[in-house]
């Protein structure tokens, strides 16, 4: 049977300090978890919305020393700007702390410290990779060398650009340490482990047997690693970036960020409880009362983590309830293309809001039109734009627009009495009584997605209503039927209004505005007295505006120039070809020509046609670079060409007596060769 809970605490995934937060932070945990937290405080149910940020671990450190600056420094920027982010984005957390915090060290420190007291952590040795220039262990990723399989570049952990198996960071062949290329030498390290093993067969009741309502890709991750042997997992780490272990000899050894990291939730928690005991009362209550239902919103490469370490971590320390649920999406990708902050790969949210302000609910609603709930989905810019103009002006905007117009237009902006019902206006009404239960089914089981194209419905109606019952052509005859179909349609806006805020809280608060709604809560929905009569409504805005094509033309282009910067960043030059000799070399005749004519060759749009002085009778060359050069561009220009190419001859008859030398970009493109001063055409290339 289902239980009943008294409260619910909701977690999202502490981003990264290390970098801004982009549309697949949003998408995959973010807007989700605000969906259905301000679902709840609508119901009037008591929860608790946690934030913060990730301050520790590897990435920040590598940012910090890419950049030059220390790693608190990074945190410190980031942090900023994400909360900023968030917090423009209606991301509605009841607290957004950092787990640099004072309060979040101390508080991870004794969690650590009491699990090593109980004897519930295993010492280990082991030997690590160490870099004896800096005098520092390397983490798995900061060793690189060749993979023994493939033999591309990777890293300790993991072949990336090759094969992409997991490696241990000793099968490298040639091991080199990332910063400072040296080659690192093995020494004895001590740590501290959780022993999963011991809590595999616990695990494996709680949830899979417990829990078989769990997304099915959280599920099937869980499984396979419950099919698995687990190992005892280390908890420190020897880095000097992270909070010290709170042992005696672990001088040099900081917490795991992932044992410190999920800790954040509790120490923040704990903060705003600190800081506001009478609106929150105890942290404890959040987090190891029997009627607190626990959730976690993570993406998917967080799985293992929130559903089996920390899991444990709370199992071993004892007193805490165990989560309920663990909501993680699957990935967003970009335009087909894996969102990647190294490959500036991203929409960022703070950039979003330079180019679209005020368009936060937009993208709100994109993302979650396309959430990627069951698996990886796509973000694109055309749908971006069809999505605002096909449905949130066409169906939501213009259904709202018209019912507020036509009142101020018959009725000065007042609320007509409704009159007597047809059956039409019962049939309506009866159809989106029905949202209610369906988009609670649907929140209630965290299929964000079909709630919204639920919500979307009721627009879809009121629309369909308007159509049908075409007011504006009885306003002349019959003004008691024009009031009765005008209230209707003011009380399906100001359903539309609740049943969007968990979805779209701006724009739900400016249609509460210009209908002058006074109370605001879930059980109304479906009601349709939310409007009394002559209730004197505000003024019609648009709620939404259309997206014009320029704007997403800028959007691809700035990607268009990524996706260029990205390849020539990664090109490489080919390797060269065989040595050749001075005779063979003197074989070829390459000269300077001068271009006298340049036209394009009818049905051939490869080519491009010259005729070139060299010096001698001029000649016919016939070159494929009609896609790089407009034939206008060369006229003129002195370029080099091969005078003793054998001829040859197109399909078309055309013969080319030579061949022009152009040098091919990473991208294909061509750039024709040139002389630095001019000379007499003719001139031979020695
Ligand atoms: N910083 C991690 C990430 O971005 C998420 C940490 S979630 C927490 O993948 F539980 F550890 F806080
Ligand atoms: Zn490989």
């Amino acid at each position: 049977m289902e239980k009943k809970f008294k409260r619910t605490t909701v977690t999202s995934a502490l981003p990264y300090a290390n970098g801004p937060v982009h549309i697949g932070h949003l998408a995959g945990v973010y807007v989700p978890a605000d969906i259905y937290v301000r679902y709840l405080r609508l119901k009037d149910e008591e929860v608790l919305f946690v934030g913060g940020s990730d301050e520790h671990g590897v990435p920040v450190t590598q940012r910090a020393r890419k950049e030059g600056i220390t790693p608190q420094d990074v945190v410190d920027r980031y942090h900023n700007i994400i909360k900023e982010s968030f917090k423009e984005f209606g991301i509605s957390f009841d607290v957004y702390s950092r787990t640099t915090s004072e309060e979040h060290h101390k508080f991870a420190s004794d969690f650590f410290r009491k699990l090593y007291d109980e004897g519930k952590l295993v010492e280990q040795s082991t030997m690590q990779f160490y870099d004896e220039k800096t005098g520092k262990f390397l983490t798995d990723r900061d060793v690189v060398g060749e993979c023994p399989y493939c033999h591309k570049q990777a890293y300790g952990n993991q072949c990336e650009e090759g094969c992409g198996r997991a490696l241990e960071p000793t099968e490298l062949i040639n091991p080199r340490s990332k910063e400072t290329g040296e080659t690192p030498v093995l020494r004895e390290t001590k740590n501290w482990y959780l022993p999963l093993n011991e809590y595999q067969q616990w695990l494996k009741e709680w949830i899979l047997e417990g829990h078989k309502e769990w997304r099915p890709n959280v599920y099937g991750q869980c499984k396979s690693w419950l099919d698995m042997d687990l190992q005892p997992r280390a908890m420190t780490r020897d880095l000097d970036w992270g909070i010290p272990v709170p042992v005696e000899g672990a001088n040099g050894k900081v917490l795991y960020v992932w044992f410190d990291a999920p800790i954040g939730y509790i120490s923040n928690t704990k903060e705003l409880c600190d800081n506001e005991p009478e609106r929150w009362g105890s942290w404890e209550k959040w987090w190891q009362d029997e009627d607190t239902r626990l959730l976690h919103f993570i993406g998917k490469d967080n799985i293992v983590f929130h559903c089996i370490i920390f899991p444990t971590m709370m199992k071993a320390h004892g007193g805490y309830v165990m989560p309920d649920n663990v909501p993680s999406n699957e990935f967003l990708n970009l335009e087909d293309d894996k969102i990647s902050t190294s490959r500036n790969w991203a929409v960022w949210l703070h950039e979003y809001l330079v180019d679209f302000p005020g368009k936060q609910d937009v993208l709100r609603y994109v993302l979650t039109a396309n959430a990627p709930e069951t698996k990886d989905n796509n973000f694109t810019w055309r749908d971006f734009q069809a999505r605002n103009n096909n449905e949130l002006v066409a169906v939501y905007g213009n259904f709202v627009n018209r019912a507020l117009v036509l009142t101020h237009k018959y009725f000065d902006g007042k609320v007509p009495a409704c009159g007597e019902l047809t059956d039409y206006d019962k049939a309506t009404i009866a159809e989106f009584m029905d949202v209610k239960a369906e988009v609670e089914k649907l929140l209630d089981t965290f299929k964000f997605r079909e709630a919204q194209k639920e919500a979307m419905n009721l627009a879809r109606i009121g629309n369909k209503y308007l159509a049908d019952t075409e007011p504006w052509k009885l306003a002349k005859t019959d003004m008691e039927r024009v009031g009765t179909i005008l209230n209707l349609s003011l009380q399906l806006a100001a359903n539309l209004a609740i049943a969007f805020e968990p979805f779209l809280p701006f724009s739900s608060e400016k249609l509460r505005g210009m209908l002058g709604m006074e109370t605001f809560e879930w059980n109304q929905l479906g009601s349709t007295d939310l409007l009394a009569a002559d209730h004197q409504l505000g003024k019609a805005e648009l709620l939404f505006e259309k997206i014009e094509d320029s704007a997403i033309d800028a959007q691809m282009q700035r990607l268009e120039d990524i996706k260029k910067a990205n390849e020539a960043a990664n090109y490489k030059a080919e390797p060269v070809k065989p040595l050749v000799s001075f005779e063979d070399w003197e074989k070829l005749d390459i000269r300077v020509g001068t271009v006298l004519e340049c036209e394009r060759v009818p049905k051939m749009k490869k080519l491009l046609k010259f005729k070139i002085a060299d010096g001698l009778a001029d000649r016919t060359i016939v070159s494929g670079i009609a896609e790089h050069y407009a034939p206008e561009e060369l006229v003129g220009k002195q370029v080099l060409f091969i005078a003793n190419f054998a001829p040859r001859q197109f399909k078309n008859g055309l013969v080319s007596e030579g061949m022009i030398l152009s040098a091919e970009n990473f991208d294909g493109s061509l750039a024709v060769t040139s002389l630095l001063r001019e000379v007499k055409p003719g001139s031979q290339v020695v």
